[in-house]
């Protein structure tokens, strides 16, 4: 079974990284694989709503990094949404990458799939509602399940790293899922 790991926050690093970074230490604990994405090392242009992606073969063809990103989508059994709170949401990139998920409401090749949410802030998990219930709904739609949920507080750059109890909360949440999943 694959996670892939989407890290959307620009610094590399930093509390999101290092989250996903204990998950995925969990997960790979239990024989499991993982990728991991920098979504800034990416060019994501923004959804034009063309609706391309509702007649035919239902692709996107806007021709930027989200071209190379899809199949990874797609071949995934858990994708992990990292993103540091802004403003309430997901960073832009976050937004950008959610937006250009549309081909697969026609396709329904996210259906089944597991989510997790990693999302640390300053303010910690008080802040996080408007992000979750924007996530949770998404997922719905895409027929995904929202399997497990990160949401630290920490501000400074890797600052989470000497929350012990965070760390540990990552970790088992990767091992538990790898040992419930296939
Ligand atoms: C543009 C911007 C907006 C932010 N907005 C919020 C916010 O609304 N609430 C909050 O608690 N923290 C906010 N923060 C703080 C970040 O969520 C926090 O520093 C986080 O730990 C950064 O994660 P990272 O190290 O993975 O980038 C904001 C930071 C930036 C740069």
């Amino acid at each position: 079974m694959k996670i892939l790991a989407l890290i959307g926050s620009p610094r590399k690093g930093g509390n999101t990284d290092t989250l996903v970074g204990h998950i995925l230490k969990g997960w790979t604990s239990r024989g499991h694989t993982y990728e991991k994405l920098y979504l800034y090392d990416h060019e994501i242009c923004p959804c034009a709503d063309c609706r391309r992606c509702k007649r035919g073969d239902c692709v996107c063809t806007i021709n930027d990094g989200m071209q190379e990103i899809y199949p990874k989508v797609e071949a995934a059994d858990v994708i992990i949404f990292g993103t540091p709170i802004y403003w309430y949401g997901p960073t832009g990139k976050m937004k950008l990458l959610i937006d250009r998920l549309r081909p697969f409401i026609a396709t329904g090749r996210l259906k089944g799939k597991r989510a997790l949410i990693v999302a640390p802030s300053e303010e910690g998990p008080k802040a996080c509602g408007p992000l979750i219930e924007m996530l949770r709904r998404s997922f719905d739609y895409l027929g995904m399940e929202l399997a497990g949920r990160v949401l630290a507080k920490a501000y400074e750059k890797a600052e989470v790293a000497e929350d012990q109890e965070e760390l540990k909360r990552a970790y088992d949440l990767g091992a538990s899922l790898g040992s419930s999943i296939g």
